[in-house]
Formats: C-alpha cells, sequence, structure tokens
C-alpha cells in the first residue's frame, strides 16, 4: 500500500508514479525517481498550483483581439546590454526566471550587480539569501560597488514569508537566493528535496504574477547538469539561463535556455574579475590567441552561439605514436567527431594518420557541439601533420559529409560577415555559399567541393 500523501516524481521528465523505480517508465533515465510529498493541509494546498482562478480575465471567454497591446512590453534593463538580450531585451515585470549553474560560477554575483542596477536606477529591489548571512552579502557587496544603494536584504528561507514580503512590499525585483533553501511548513520533507522545491516555486510563480514582481530564482544544477534537479521546474517558470564557464578562466557564458518573453538560445559573454563581472569588449574575438595562429595545427571557425558569431580557435596535435594502439585525445569536440574526421582525411585526402596519435582542443575551455567546427579540425589535424600553419588570414567554416564532400551550415553569411570584420577576409567553406556582391566589403569566400579540394589548395 503506498502511504497516504507520499507518491514519486521522476527529476528528469516529471512523471508521477506511485512506487519508486529504478528507471523512469516514461522516459527511460535510471536513477531519478525521487520521493514526493504533497502538502499536508487541504486548506493550503488548494492556493498552490500554477491557475489562478481569482485573477481577473479568468474563467470567462474573451476576444484575443481586445487583449492585444501597441505599445512594446516595458522591460527593466540590468546594467549589462548583453543579459538583457539574453532575457529579450530586458526583464518583464511579473517575469519569473530560473537561473542555474554550478556552485562558485558566479550566480549571486550576477544576481546582485544587477540588483544594484535596478535599485540605482529607482526601483524597490529585495535580494532573498537562504544561503548566506548578511555580513557575507555586505562583503560580496563590496566587491561589487553595490553597498551604497537602497536595495533591501533578507536572510530568510520560509517561503510563506517571503510571499508575505512580495504582498505587503510589492518590490519590483525580488532574487531568491537559492530555491533549495527554501521550504514550506506545511510540506514534510526536507528543504531542497523535489516537495519542497517544487511547492514553493509554484507558490513563488503565482505570487510573481498576482503582485507583479519580477522573481529571479537561483537555483543549483545536479550532477547532470540539469536545474535544481526537477525538470519540472523549468516548466513552471517564464525563462530559464544557464550560467556556465571554467572555473579555471574568468569568462562566462550566460545562456538562455528557454524564454517566453523572447528568443532562447542567446548568450551573454562576460568575465569575472576582481570587482564582479563586466563585459567583455573584445566579445567575438575572445577566444583568439594571436601568436598560437601563427604556428601549426590551428585553425579558426566562426561558431554560431544563438545569434552570435563567435571566432574560436581550434588546435590539434599530431605525433608519432609509439604505442600498439595510437591515442585520439578530444577536449571540447566530440571524440568520435574527432574519429570520423580522422578517418575522412585518410580515405579522402590521402593523409595516413593510423601511426600517429592525435589530440584535439578547443582553447579556453569552450565546446563546440556544431556541425561547422568539421572543416576547422580537419584542417588543424593536416596543419600540424603537415607542420605548416594555416595563412592567419584564413577561417573555416563547413561540416564534413563521410564522403569527404563539404556541406553548408546555418547562417553562412552572418558568419562570414563577422569573420571578415575580425580580420579573417579569407574564408574556406562549402560552394552554392557565394552570394552575387557579397564580396564589396573586401573579404573573399573560397568554395571547396571536398576535403581533398581543401588539402590540396590550402594546405
Ligand atoms: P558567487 O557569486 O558566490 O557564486 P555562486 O553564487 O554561483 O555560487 O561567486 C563566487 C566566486 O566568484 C568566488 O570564487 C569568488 C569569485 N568572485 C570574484 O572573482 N570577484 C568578485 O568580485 C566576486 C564577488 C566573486
Ligand atoms: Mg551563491
Amino acid at each position: 500500500m503506498a502511504k497516504k500523501g507520499l507518491s514519486y516524481v521522476c527529476t528528469e521528465c516529471g512523471e508521477n508514479l506511485i512506487k519508486w523505480m529504478g528507471r523512469c517508465p516514461s522516459c527511460g533515465a535510471f536513477n531519478t525517481v525521487k520521493e514526493y510529498r504533497a502538502p499536508r493541509s487541504k486548506k493550503t494546498s488548494g492556493r498552490r498550483g500554477t491557475f489562478q482562478a481569482d485573477s481577473p480575465g479568468h474563467g470567462e471567454l474573451k476576444k484575443l483581439r481586445d487583449y492585444s497591446r501597441e505599445e512594446p512590453l516595458k522591460r527593466l534593463t540590468t546594467g549589462f546590454p548583453e543579459v538583457d538580450t539574453v532575457l529579450g531585451g530586458g526583464i518583464v515585470p511579473g517575469e519569473i526566471c530560473l537561473i542555474g549553474g554550478n556552485p562558485g560560477i558566479g550566480k549571486s554575483t550576477l544576481l546582485l550587480q544587477i540588483a544594484a542596477h535596478l535599485s540605482r536606477a529607482g526601483r524597490k529591489v529585495l535580494y532573498v539569501s537562504g544561503e548566506e548571512s548578511l555580513e557575507q552579502i555586505s562583503l560580496r557587496a563590496r566587491r561589487v560597488h553595490a553597498l551604497e544603494c537602497d536595495m533591501d536584504v533578507l536572510a530568510e528561507t520560509s517561503t510563506d514569508r517571503v510571499i508575505d514580503l512580495m504582498r505587503s512590499e510589492r518590490p519590483d525585483f525580488l532574487i531568491v537566493d537559492s530555491v533549495q533553501t527554501l521550504y514550506l511548513d506545511d510540506i514534510a520533507s526536507a528543504p531542497g528535496s523535489v516537495s519542497q522545491v517544487r511547492e514553493s516555486t509554484a507558490l513563488l510563480t503565482r505570487s510573481a504574477k498576482d503582485y507583479g514582481v519580477s522573481v529571479f530564482i537561483i537555483g543549483h544544477v545536479t550532477k547532470e547538469g540539469t536545474i535544481a534537479g526537477p525538470r519540472i521546474l523549468e516548466h513552471m517558470v517564464d525563462a530559464v539561463l544557464s550560467f556556465e564557464g571554467d572555473s579555471n578562466y574568468s569568462y562566462r557564458l550566460l545562456r538562455g535556455i528557454k524564454n517566453r518573453f523572447g528568443p532562447s538560445g542567446e548568450i551573454a559573454l562576460l568575465g569575472m574579475e576582481a570587482q564582479g563581472l563586466t563585459e567583455l569588449a573584445q566579445g567575438a574575438k575572445f577566444f583568439i590567441n594571436q601568436a598560437s595562429l601563427e604556428k601549426p595545427g590551428t585553425a579558426v571557425v566562426p561558431v554560431l552561439e544563438g545569434s552570435r558569431v563567435l571566432m574560436v580557435e581550434v588546435q590539434a596535435l599530431v605525433t608519432e605514436s609509439y604505442f600498439g594502439l595510437p591515442q585520439r585525445v578530444a577536449a571540447g569536440v566530440n571524440q568520435k567527431k574527432l574519429a570520423l574526421i580522422v578517418a575522412v582525411l585518410e580515405k579522402y585526402a590521402g593523409i595516413s594518420l593510423g601511426g600517429y596519435d592525435i589530440f584535439a582542443n578547443i582553447t579556453g575551455g569552450f565546446n563546440i557541439n556544431e556541425p561547422a567546427v568539421d572543416l576547422a579540425l580537419a584542417a588543424a589535424l593536416v596543419s600540424s601533420f603537415r607542420n605548416t600553419p594555416v595563412p592567419g588570414d584564413i577561417s573555416f567554416v563547413g561540416e564534413l559529409g563521410l564522403s569527404g564532400e563539404l556541406r553548408t551550415v546555418a547562417d553562412m553569411d552572418k558568419r562570414l560577415k563577422e569573420a571578415a570584420a575580425l580580420g579573417f577576409t579569407r574564408v574556406v567553406c562549402p560552394p552554392l555559399t557565394q552570394k552575387k556582391g557579397s564580396t564589396a566589403r573586401g573579404d573573399e569566400r573560397i568554395p571547396c567541393r571536398d576535403i581533398r579540394d581543401v588539402v590540396d589548395r590550402i594546405l
């Protein structure tokens, strides 16, 4: 018999189950089913959930055209133009946004800086922290110069208290750091459990809409990288942002994963410095190191992140192997992709790599999953193998097919334009990307049919 009020939920897909299982029958994920306790009292559970019976316009049929708005949404700016772009132009009043990321990546710092900016702009800001004491927050605020502004802070973990404050104080902007520390009295399980996190978020979502408060919730990511464990949270909120980066490097990426008020997939490039986060001025060229471009084994590719183009350096090292089985090691690109490109080079470009150890790396700890990187990776491999550098003004873009042919990738024009603007005036690309009149900027496209063509003409 299932215990009363106790059920199970899959943190991957949100499926509800009546008993625990090692593998979710709905999405097939292993070890993701967690205990879920529904709120104990009937009285309070009625106010939970995401639909609002008492909000204006609910429950009656209305004509959609009556709800068209002429003027664009009024948005609050965050003080970081790039972050505004990720949010679709700024923070929308009543928006609820979940921001996730590894511990220590800078989530609290980012939101404190945004809060300080809004506060200086005359908005009413409330920062609720369940993780740190007020002293710790003030230490951070001193570092990022947020002390002089007029923001309210509160060290609190009770969701009900936070909701009460939203009702009485009506801030414009509320930060909850972090959702895993929140708890509701009428749920028996511990803070951070699926039930607590889910119910607290549902309550915050509803209050954000009712009181027109923009709420930013910080969530820790699980080992697997999903925000706050329960996938269900991502369905509840308006926007999900992921704050990424390698703690060995100072750059950080804020990536829009979901956005009900703008495009998703946009990124912001920020740098963590002694005085907090700043926007990186060089932007697109950030991942390029001029000195290494002159050495063999390096090729540059314009990759697309959201609607932005970043120039990224692909490096390869091909050395003779002294052991039986040569090594194939890849960082920043898929290992299988490396094996595939090596095979294509062997078969269609006549480059025999069987007796060589091969290492490939994307510099700066960057990860590329796009097929557009194929050609640059192949070029870096050939360049290292032949020990000749790639000319400094050439970049590569294109997908490699299994018969050695070059294939077009999305948004070719945009990539070529950005590459040319950053001094890569010659771009090796698939055929059919030549548009009439596009050479007006002085850049040159080198269309190649297949990998053999590229190797013969360029490398
Ligand atoms: P924090 O915002 O506390 O991370 P999170 O909330 O995501 O856990 O940031 C912690 C790291 O950022 C810490 O390692 C120190 C570093 N940091 C700086 O380099 N400069 C700064 O101005 C601040 C405030 C933090
Ligand atoms: Mg923090």
